[in-house]
């Protein structure tokens, strides 16, 4: 099993670090068109596995994607980050022709690799991904909804005071402060529903706080978050790779599935050795099925921008 991670800022540098604890594959490669920086993180985790006595051998690269050859699955985190008071989707015009340069030079050397994208605004990116590259839509995966619901999760263990290993809790749509979607009435504590626990008000806060989640963390740091983005790709990563089989919230291409086609969104989806397997229908309620029809709307009209773009 070899996995590339291509960006090696803060995100992907997390997921690498991740995966290499993990021991998801023998072979790592690492790579970031700045010159040294990826080699220099490879050589700290190998560092670290010293240490941690993890496996996992981690290769840094300037760019040269002749090392990525023969990738099971490459993460695309590449492109900038939001900073303060920045949405995702002001970062279009920059990130979409360096991901669908990466996708391209990953498939290059890596014709049957699964992609799974990070970048932002990542719905869109997503979308981009598989059309310009032609690839099977189960081989193209977004990671946006599994760092989403651990937002959505981590405020509701603040409001129950509970343990996050009890909760299942699941945020839909798109990956935007206001298309994603909490199904707060599907959040349930060991089979019991958050609605029986906690007052309406409360519970309305707990979404409203995970749709501004990543943005909260932006304005305090001044850029973005990478631990939990980094757990998150991670953890989409070892289901696919342990072909775990594990049910996650991932943009993917919908064809009809919740009423939506020609896009990418989030929706939950079995994992593992194929890529997405299979969209599981949470049969959305009338509220639901409309907001989600919004965040389709919002993500199109994005994805549209791309027309606009000389990629
Ligand atoms: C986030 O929400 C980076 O989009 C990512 O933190």
């Amino acid at each position: 099993m070899k996995i590339t991670v291509v960006g090696a800022g803060a995100v992907g540098a997390t997921v690498a670090d991740n995966i290499a604890r993990k021991e998801l594959c023998q072979e790592l490669v690492l790579v970031d068109i700045k010159e040294g920086i990826a080699e220099g993180k490879a050589m700290d985790m190998n560092q670290t596995a010293t240490l941690l006595g993890f496996d996992t051998r981690v290769i840094g690269s300037t760019n040269d994607y002749t090392k990525t050859a023969g990738t099971d699955v490459a993460v695309i985190t590449s492109g900038i980050p939001r900073k303060p008071g920045m949405t995702r989707e002001e970062l279009i015009g920059t990130n979409a022709s360096i991901v669908k340069g990466v996708t391209e030079n990953i498939l290059k050397h890596s014709p049957n690799a699964i992609i799974v994208v990070i970048s932002n605004p990542m719905d869109t990116m997503t979308y981009l991904a598989l059309k310009s590259s032609g690839l099977p839509k189960n081989r193209i995966i977004g990671m946006g909804g599994i760092l989403d619901s651990a937002r959505f999760k981590y405020y509701l263990t603040q409001a129950l005071n509970c343990s996050a290993a009890d909760l299942h809790a699941v945020v839909v749509g798109g990956h935007g402060d206001t298309t994603m979607i909490p199904l707060t009435r599907l959040a349930v504590l060991n089979g019991n529903p958050v609605s029986n626990l906690l007052d309406a008000a409360t519970l309305q806060k707990v979404a409203a706080d995970t749709m501004v989640g990543g943005a909260t963390l932006t304005k305090l740091i001044g850029t973005s978050a990478w631990y939990a983005p980094g757990a998150a790709g991670a953890a989409l990563v070892e289901s696919i790779v342990r072909d775990e089989k594990k049910v996650f919230p991932c943009c993917v291409a919908l064809d009809g599935e919740y009423g939506q086609k020609d896009i990418c969104l989030g929706v939950p989806v079995v994992i593992g050795k194929n890529g997405w397997e299979k969209i599981v229908d949470y049969k959305l309620d009338a509220a639901e099925q409309d907001a989600f029809n919004k965040s389709a709307d919002a993500v199109r009209s994005m994805n549209s921008v791309l027309d606009t773009l000389t990629l």
